[in-house]
């Protein structure tokens, strides 16, 4: 298609036809979005996790991440919406939180946004890119929402398309962020194809369910992916998990209870 504006859809997350809601505080208190939320002391873990990840990006001149996890349900996309929120409001970046999670997407849920298409949406049809995306009422952070799809979606999360999507957001306003909330390491390999394409990743693991075993299965399969940190999240108690048990040997840990 001849595009007369001379215009590129990612410009739509700068110039903004985006369209934009604002977010309910008892939506995000519901959600456990507690960095939406004025003065919430539980906020203050995602701020040492967002100086640490923002450190490591610029000391590596990274600007894009996945969140991933070895099981279902371990807290990804709970950690990608506070932390979106965290880089976008105190950071003073800007962000791009991508919801990568074809089968279960549910940052949309988070954010009680009343979608009508999201990533699949793009990637099937002939849909631009600017009609999806939504700024949360919060500056600085858009989103590109998920909506559920059946089909195949590790061929739809390494296609072409998806591909050039990656490659253009990164490269074409190189301060901006994105994040990508992705599914879980074991369920698909989807999040296994993405990796190649994106800068680092960030392994969430669930307290008291991630087993030994696992963690280290999941750092095998990231063996070829730059590792920002583990974040033990739901964790009984707020000390680091190598005290009661793990053993991989990575010591980047931020603790979420
Ligand atoms: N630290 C926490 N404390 C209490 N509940 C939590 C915590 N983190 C996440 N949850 C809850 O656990 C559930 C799963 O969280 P979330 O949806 O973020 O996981 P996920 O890893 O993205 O799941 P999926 O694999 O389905 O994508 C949600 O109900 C969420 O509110
Ligand atoms: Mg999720």
């Amino acid at each position: 298609m001849i595009n007369h504006t001379n215009k590129h859809p990612l410009d739509a997350i700068r110039y903004t036809k985006t369209k934009t809601i604002s977010l309910d505080p008892e939506v995000l208190r519901t959600n456990r979005i507690v960095m939406g939320l004025y003065n919430d002391p539980r906020a203050d873990i995602f701020r040492v996790l967002r100086t640490n990840v923002i450190r490591q990006l610029r000391e590596n001149n990274w600007n894009s991440f996945a969140i991933t996890s070895a099981t279902p349900g371990a807290g990804k996309t709970f950690i990608s919406v506070n932390l979106a929120i965290a880089i976008a409001m105190e950071g003073n970046q800007s962000v791009l939180l991508v919801d990568a999670d074809l089968k279960r997407p549910a940052v949309g849920n988070y954010l009680d946004l009343q979608l009508e298409a999201g990533l699949f949406d793009y990637l099937n049809e002939d849909i631009s890119l600017e009609d999806i995306l939504i700024n949360p009422g919060i500056e600085r952070l858009v989103v590109l929402p998920g909506r559920h799809s059946n089909t195949n979606t590790s061929e739809l999360i390494s296609s072409r398309k998806m591909v050039d999507l990656i490659k253009e957001t990164k490269s074409r306003y190189e301060s901006r962020i994105i994040i990508f909330d992705l599914p879980p390491l074991f369920a698909a390999d989807d999040a296994l194809l993405f990796m190649p394409h994106i800068d680092a990743a960030l392994l969430v693991v669930e307290d008291g369910k991630n087993t030994s075993d696992e963690l280290q299965h999941s750092m095998h399969i990231l063996e070829q992916t730059n590792l920002l940190g583990l974040v033990v999240n739901k964790s009984k108690q707020p000390v680091p998990s190598y005290q009661y048990g793990y053993s991989y040997g990575y010591s980047n840990e931020t603790v979420i209870t």
